[in-house]
């Protein structure tokens, strides 16, 4: 059927500055690592997207890798594009990276000029672009000089094939020598992706404040920590959720009973502030002005929905605060 976006689509959400520079991003956008590959159905993947469009969230976050198999989200976004979002292009924020594993041999992994270059030209060829807005490094490769893997970030951006750039799962220290030789190259960098949720907090002891000192915006992923965060395993391990999959990151091992009982008591107080447990994962990351967006993944319209709706209900009390930093700080082994 064919696609009219809603017309009060920008009245719904929040657009951030990203740190200092002109690019604002929606409070929270979507990613396309799991649910929009080969092995997905299709059909839903492109209802999420369109509700997403519809609700405001004009960035959509991708990777060379996603999938599965690895590219697959890729193609399967680009046809979206070409039949849903054809004339607009312009209303668009679309990041891709390359920094995994993609191709065999020494040319697919890593962070040599080589291997990004390349493996951008495929994601615009998958997708059917002519550039991304964000390109990203997805890891810091300690075999490749960092000036040359930004080298090669400014080149992609002087060549048009993508406006911005950004960092992703570099530490503090990684991110301050890349973003020295960045300036000095004349392209900034614009963003750090790193992971940050109620239960992964490492950010918050020095990376926000580099990010913060040099004007970076930062773009949290697996805010849910990949689902936990939310009602889905307070039952037991669904078949349709990730943990339940061969496919998905989450493992079933990787839900102890500490942490089912931390997710349970975080489930009250998110129920005493009348929100879902997503929706206060959400907030609890928003109330840091640091943070420009969320970057959540969906399996359902219903669950980006709820997750949306996580913007109606941002502040915290200092007694909600403290009582979930205290909470949060004495179960910090066993997350
Ligand atoms: N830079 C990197 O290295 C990196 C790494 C990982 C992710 N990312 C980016 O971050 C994005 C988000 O990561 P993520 O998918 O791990 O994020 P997440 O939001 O922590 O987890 C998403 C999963 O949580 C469950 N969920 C979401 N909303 C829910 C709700 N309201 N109620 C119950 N369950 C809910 C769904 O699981 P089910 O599928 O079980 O329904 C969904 O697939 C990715 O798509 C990708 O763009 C980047």
């Amino acid at each position: 059927m064919a696609y009219t976006p809603s017309r009060n689509r920008y009245e719904l959400l929040r657009y951030n500055h990203c740190g200092r520079s002109g690019l604002k991003l929606p409070a929270i956008s979507l990613g396309l690592w799991h649910n929009f590959g080969g092995i997905d159905p299709y059909e839903t993947g492109r209802r999420i997207v369109r509700h997403a469009f519809d609700a405001g969230i004009t960035h959509f976050d991708l990777a060379n890798n996603y999938g599965p198999p690895g590219g697959s989200a890729e193609i399967n976004f680009g046809r979206m594009l070409a039949t849903d979002f054809k004339t607009l292009r312009d209303e668009l924020i679309i990041s891709t990276k390359a920094g995994y594993y993609m191709w065999p041999g020494p040319y697919g992994d890593g962070g040599s000029r080589k291997y990004l270059i390349s493996s951008l030209d495929k994601s615009l060829q998958r997708m059917g672009l002519e550039y991304v807005d964000i390109f990203y490094h997805h890891r810091f490769d300690p075999e490749t000089p960092v000036e040359e893997t930004m080298m090669a970030l400014d080149q992609i951006v002087r060549q048009g094939k993508a406006l911005y750039i950004g960092l992703s799962n570099y530490s503090a220290e990684q991110t301050e020598e890349a973003v020295a030789i960045l300036r000095k190259l004349g392209t900034p960098c614009l963003i750090h992706q790193p992971r940050y949720s109620m239960l992964d907090r490492h950010v918050e002891e020095s990376l926000l404040d580099v990010l913060d000192k040099h004007g970076i915006g930062c773009i949290a992923y697996s805010p849910l920590a990949q689902g936990l965060l939310s009602d889905r395993y307070l039952k037991g391990i669904p078949e349709n959720s990730r943990a339940g999959k061969p496919s998905g990151f989450l493992k079933k091992e990787d839900i102890s009973m500490e942490k089912l009982q931390l997710i349970q008591r975080l489930n009250e107080i998110a129920g005493e502030r009348k929100q879902s447990l997503a929706q206060m994962s959400i907030a609890w990351l928003l109330k840091d002005q640091r943070v420009t967006s969320v970057l959540i993944g969906a399996s359902s319209v219903q669950q980006l929905e709820n997750n949306i709706q996580a913007l109606d209900h941002t502040h915290f009390e200092t007694a909600e605060r403290e009582q979930i930093n205290q909470l949060l700080n004495k179960n910090k082994d066993n997350v």
